[in-house]
């Protein structure tokens, strides 16, 4: 059997460079690398109402963002599906039916859910969609059979659920469901790329993100103003690069022709990072550099976002077609669902003809 992807995003803002090296990035190379069957891109709009059951309007204007973003940094809609989740009504039903397979204390253990519920002081009003948030996400990957999920590692243990819910699934009703996995980023510095102010991770709150869709300007703000080492007051203090945000988004961004191009004096990562942790190197210069890695990398993904929205309609239209392409696929699932839980009644000729047996005496 082929591979298969299913990944995606809630559409609650636009996309940031967290999610580009986290993510968006391999998700382009995966596709490009042909090695996949089908690869489906879900906006995750019903999982992010899970919290924002009072805010809808927010994920509906996000919904397009999210779309531009996945359209500015590659993904072709002629090699990928992108879809949205709440126009696929069959993975609700599959919900419904793996809801009966995981305990409320299996839940309560999820990682990445409590993390999350106390992010939003839920504490004890914890809405009961977005507590069981991971086994709509476990729909969401099994409707499409898929075999792997490029993922951040907060998405670990959603992925941990839903093998469990594969396994037990198949364990009682037999072989039906596939078990996927997770592709995690593969450099350490990508698996969470830290907010501009040093903060553990990017957060629009916060106010400490580069989106994708910043301008230049924007972008050198930002970068100007980046958390560096405290103690790195005077140029020939020796500086630290351990925690030093702009060295660890050169750890995530840089690659070895970047020094030919913008910065001959060194001609690696390493040699640079030795001259700063000496002393005798100013952050301006590093963050000028940095600046032109980004630069080069986003001025691309901007200029395609530009073409794009010219013509937000066709980018709708996309959304459509890709969202009934995996509501057939989904709906196929269901089907084989439904059968092996023998909850097909209607298709089901052995059961009417044992009842009509058993009724006739
Ligand atoms: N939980 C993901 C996020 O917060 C979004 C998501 C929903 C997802 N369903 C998924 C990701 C299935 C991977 C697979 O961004």
């Amino acid at each position: 059997m082929g591979k298969i992807i299913l990944t995606g995003d809630r559409p609650t803002g636009r996309l940031h460079l967290g999610h580009f090296v986290g993510s968006l990035r391999r998700r382009v190379e995966l596709q490009n690398s042909g090695l996949f069957d089908k690869i489906f891109i879900m906006i995750a709009d019903a999982q992010a109402l899970t919290d924002n059951a009072d805010n809808p309007e927010k994920i509906r204007q996000n919904i397009i963002e999210v779309a531009l973003d996945y359209l500015a940094c590659g993904i072709d809609p002629t090699k990928s599906t992108i879809f949205i989740q709440s126009q696929v009504a069959e993975l609700c039903e599959l919900a419904f039916y793996y809801m009966n397979l995981v305990t409320v204390s299996r839940l309560q253990r999820n990682p990445t859910v409590k993390t999350e519920i106390q992010m939003r002081n839920f504490e004890t009003s914890i809405p009961v969609g977005f507590f069981t948030y991971p086994i709509s996400q476990a729909s969401d990957i099994t409707a499409f059979r898929a075999t792997t999920v490029p993922a951040g590692e907060d998405q670990q243990p959603m992925i941990e659920q839903a093998r469990e819910i594969v396994r037990r699934f198949n364990g009682i009703y037999g072989d039906t469901l596939v078990e996927p996995e997770i592709l995690l980023p593969d450099n350490a510095a990508c698996m969470r790329l830290p907010g501009t102010d040093g903060k553990a991770k990017m957060s629009k709150s916060l106010g400490n993100c580069i989106y994708l869709s910043d301008t230049s300007e924007e972008v050198r703000k930002r970068v100007m103003s980046m958390y560096t080492d405290p103690d790195h007051i005077r140029v020939e203090d020796p500086g630290k690069v351990e925690g030093n945000t702009v060295f660890t988004y050169l750890d995530a961004f840089c690659r070895p022709e970047h020094f030919a191009q913008y910065w001959p004096d060194y001609s690696s990562l390493d040699e640079l990072k030795a001259h700063y942790m000496r002393g005798g190197l100013g952050d301006v210069k590093v963050k000028k550099f940095l600046y032109a890695i980004l630069e080069e990398l986003l001025t691309p993904i901007r200029e395609r976002r530009k073409e794009w929205e010219k013509d937000i309609p066709a980018v709708f239209d996309i959304l459509k077609r890709g969202s009934e392409a995996a509501r057939e696929v989904a709906a196929s699932t269901l089907a084989d669902v439904r059968r092996a839980m023998r909850i097909d009644y209607f298709d089901d000729a052995e059961l009417i003809a044992e009842q009509s047996r058993k009724f006739q005496g």
